[in-house]
């Protein structure tokens, strides 16, 4: 699949979230997603954005433009070095929080998403990759 616009941010403060919600949002209104569609794609990177900070102690996002075809598309890679999640299928478990929120954001995410895949090493990090296609 290739790729362009390749794009890497960190993510280490409130204000590096809302610089990649930008971007997302620019990728996605230069592929000609619906405004419904950017939302969701934005509203997906916000959150995985937000775990990386508050759970992953930081990290980074890549933000990229892919094609499969005549299918365009946005790609979010987010790695972050933390302590990882031990369980994974209990973390999307809608509800599942181990902090203060309403443990919605990974689960929400995948809903938002047309792709969706969690890697985490206990110990290691965490690496989420979210694509929506137009
Ligand atoms: N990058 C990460 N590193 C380590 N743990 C993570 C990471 N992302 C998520 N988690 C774990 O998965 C749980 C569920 O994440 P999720 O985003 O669904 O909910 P939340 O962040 O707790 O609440 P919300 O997103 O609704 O505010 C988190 O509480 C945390 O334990
Ligand atoms: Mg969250």
């Amino acid at each position: 699949m290739p790729v362009n616009d390749r794009s890497i941010q960190p993510i280490r403060s409130s204000e590096d979230i809302v610089r990649v919600r930008k971007i997302a949002r620019e990728r996605a209104v230069a592929q000609g997603f619906s405004l419904v569609d950017q939302t969701k794609l934005v509203t997906a990177a916000s959150e995985l954005a937000r775990n990386t900070l508050d759970y992953g102690g930081g990290g980074e996002v890549t933000i990229e433009v892919v094609y499969e075809g005549a299918r365009k598309g946005v790609r979010l890679v987010f790695v972050d070095q933390g302590p990882g999640i031990p369980d994974i299928e209990l973390a999307l478990k809608d509800g599942y929080t181990t902090g203060k929120g309403l443990g919605l954001g990974l689960s929400g995410a995948r809903r938002l998403c047309s792709e969706f895949a969690i890697e985490s090493k206990p110990g290691h990090g965490t690496r989420v990759a979210i694509t929506r296609w137009r």
